[in-house]
């Protein structure tokens, strides 16, 4: 360790910022800029803390689950992808919107422990003091239960050489990790004191028990392009999603395109999108091959749609209280259950999904992409506010766009 990294995590965010700037030989005006974005709460929730980095928020409009019109927040730094949501959105509202299962929410909170002989005779000492699991596990969170949550079911498993005691804890409205893992390492603790040897306790990001579906339909005409008609549309659209079924390579980008609408929703409402991420992946790989999260297929006329993932979000808990940004997305979306979000999030999931599809299917993604590329290419070339649409619309006529032809384009149009 160097010399000025020595008790760094011990200096206010300032000294900090100075401390670096020295060591780095940084010119001012970084220092500037993170000193400018910094704040009280961001020091608060991390460690060596320096500044705020900001993403862009927008909002999906028009996104009508279960006859319920939302606006859905989205944080995301692609270009595209707020674009596609609300294009997808729409498409489906035509039809009636989606449809979004009322599902069990769980979370799984999982003590792993080594057996202490024979597994078999294990497994039924661990059923029998499947009560006295529970208790420890709910007497270390009293206040779940007094909300009519806290831990419900034991599950045995044994994976490889161990026992996983798999708790099935209702968290209620909450993300509820801190909670579950409070459980889970009571019950390790319960258990090392029976003599077991326990190596993990800890929640699963593999939330299967809190699985949401969410269904739509889209009639052929809202599917047409000026090059294709809506029914050759539908067909392409379905067999890509056959291939996201049978080809990895497809399937994860298949699956990027869905948690593109998912994470930004996850962001906004200030939720642990890495989790979801981790438990979305599992999930598509569940029958021992990565496949699509979402199907479409061609049936009576229309187009179907149809995705399930775990989506284990919360309304409370974690940073969402914390960050006025957060509360705010709350009273723009009106959205105020875990049950909602869920079949929001998962709504916007497939919309994404149907959107990129319906780009990849007819006319290819790049044409809708670089519009919205040549904006960031303008500004990455100085383009100021009042230059990027100029700069976008003269990219949008050339053959060949790269940071050479914007720096052109936007010369060309300060000459002029
Ligand atoms: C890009 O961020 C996402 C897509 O690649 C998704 C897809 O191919 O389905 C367009």
């Amino acid at each position: 360790m160097s010399d000025w990294q020595h008790g760094f995590y011990k200096l206010s965010p300032k000294e900090r910022r100075q401390r670096l700037t020295t060591a780095l030989k940084l010119p001012v005006s970084v220092t500037d800029l993170l000193s400018d974005h910094a704040s009280d709460l961001g020091n608060q929730l991390v460690e060596n803390y320096l500044t705020d980095y900001s993403l862009p928020e927008g909002v999906a409009l028009k996104l009508v689950v279960n006859g319920q019109e939302y606006q859905v927040p989205m944080v995301v730094e692609e270009p595209s992808v707020i674009a596609a949501a609300a294009n997808g959105a729409q498409r489906v509202a035509k039809s009636g919107g989606f449809t979004a299962k009322k599902q069990d929410r769980e979370l799984v909170g999982q003590v792993v422990v080594k057996p202490r002989g024979d597994v078999s005779t294990d497994l039924t000492w661990l059923k029998q003091h499947t009560t006295t699991m529970l208790k420890t596990a709910n007497d270390a969170h009293p206040s779940m239960q007094r909300r009519g949550g806290g831990a419900k079911s034991v599950r045995l498993r044994t994976p490889g050489d161990f026992i996983s005691v798999d708790l099935g804890i209702n968290v209620c409205q909450a993300m509820g990790a801190n909670s579950v893992n409070t459980m889970a390492e009571a019950v390790g603790k319960w258990l090392r004191s029976q003599g077991f040897n326990v190596l993990c306790a800890i929640l699963s990001n593999y939330a299967t028990a809190s699985l949401q579906t969410v269904t739509c339909t889209v009639a052929f005409r809202d599917l047409a392009t000026p090059q294709m008609v809506g029914q050759k549309v539908a067909e392409r659209i379905a067999a890509l999603s056959n291939l996201a079924q049978a080809d990895p390579y497809r399937s994860a980008t298949h699956n990027k395109g869905i948690m593109n609408g998912i994470d930004a929703v996850l962001i906004a409402s200030g939720n642990d999108w890495r989790a979801i991420e981790a438990g979305a992946h599992a999930y598509a790989a569940r029958d021992g091959q990565y496949r699509g999260l979402s199907s479409w297929q061609v049936k009576n006329g229309q187009l179907v749609g149809r995705l399930t993932l775990p989506l284990p979000v919360g309304v409370v808990g974690g940073s969402i209280g914390l960050n006025p940004l957060t509360r705010a997305n709350y009273q723009i979306s009106g959205i105020k259950t875990a049950e909602e979000l869920a079949a929001v999030t998962a709504s916007i999931g497939l919309a994404q999904n149907l959107a990129a599809l319906r780009a990849l299917a007819s006319t290819g993604i790049q044409a809708g992409h670089m519009k919205l590329q040549y904006r960031s290419l303008a500004i990455s070339v100085g383009a100021r506010p009042n230059e990027v649409s100029s700069v976008t619309k003269r990219l949008a006529m050339l053959d060949h766009v790269d940071r050479a032809a914007a720096r052109r384009v936007l010369d060309e149009i300060r000459k002029d």
